[in-house]
């Protein structure tokens, strides 16, 4: 792969499977330097870091919680330290709880919100402070093509993502010029989220169901985001890029 990232300082959330791992991979393998937050997942955090050290090897793993302000800040903190500074955070960390509007409680309906769009508000807030002072950066939000489609028996979920949507745009016009903000909305793709334990086959049957005919990669994510945060994207904020297999068109 062209070195197109050396030397760019990155944090990637919830790198430690899925979509966040083939990110954390990507971008330390275009040059970047790399440090990774997980939650509740120290095997696979450990797996993940000694790839990423095949590119990087002063990349780093750190355990926080991204909906406990304190942890979330913290994380930032250490990044900021340890890479010697931050040009670009990637919100990926994330969770899904599947159930019908009737049966969703309060504390199921706070607790995905609180992952998925408190936890980018609080890594980002941070991040963006950063950038701020250092005088420039860059914000990659993970959205989801169900923000947009919406879908039964995922409010929360469809909220936050649209909510990471409507973020992003809110955030690269507060910090233009400097700092660019961007999203990549998803469609299925083959991770732990589509999982049995996750997700009822009813709902993944839906997820195959799209143009190109099949669930995605997360590497093929992980191309969007390593492309948005490199110099070729010079021109961009505000974006949310569908990376979908045509299950959103617009
Ligand atoms: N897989 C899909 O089909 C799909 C589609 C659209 C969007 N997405 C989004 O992509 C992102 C990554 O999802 P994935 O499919 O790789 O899921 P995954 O379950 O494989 O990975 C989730 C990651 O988030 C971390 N995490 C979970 N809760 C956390 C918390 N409270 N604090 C910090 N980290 C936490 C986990 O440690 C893990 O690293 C999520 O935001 C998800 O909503 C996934």
């Amino acid at each position: 792969m062209n070195k197109t990232l050396t030397g760019v300082r990155v944090l990637v959330t919830g790198g430690s499977r899925g979509i966040g791992r083939a990110t954390a991979v990507s971008l330390a393998s275009a040059g970047a330097k790399v440090a990774f937050g997980h939650h509740g997942d120290d095997a696979a955090a450990a797996a993940t870091l000694a790839t990423v050290q095949k590119h990087d090897a002063s990349a780093f793993s750190i355990e926080a919680d991204v909906s406990v302000e304190t942890e979330a800040v913290d994380m930032v903190h250490r990044s900021i330290e340890g890479l010697g500074g931050l040009d670009v955070v990637v919100n990926n960390a994330g969770i899904l709880n599947e159930a019908g509007l009737l049966d969703t409680t309060v504390d199921a309906f706070d607790t995905v919100i609180a992952v998925n769009l408190r936890g980018t508000f609080l890594v980002g807030r941070e991040a963006i402070r950063h950038m701020v002072q250092q005088g420039g950066g860059r914000v990659i939000n993970i959205a989801s093509d169900l923000g947009y489609l919406g879908r039964e028996r995922n409010t929360a979920y469809c909220a936050s993502k649209a909510g990471i949507g409507a973020m992003t745009r809110t955030w690269a016009l507060e910090f233009a010029p400097r700092i660019l903000v961007n999203a990549v909305a998803p469609g299925p793709v083959d991770t732990n989220m589509l999982g049995a334990e996750v997700m009822s086959e009813a709902q993944r049957q839906k997820e195959s169901d799209i143009p190109l005919g099949r669930i995605g990669h997360p590497e093929e994510i992980a191309n969007m985001v390593t492309f948005l945060a490199g110099p070729q994207a010079s021109f961009i904020t505000g974006q949310t890029y569908g990376v979908n297999g045509g299950s959103v068109m617009t």
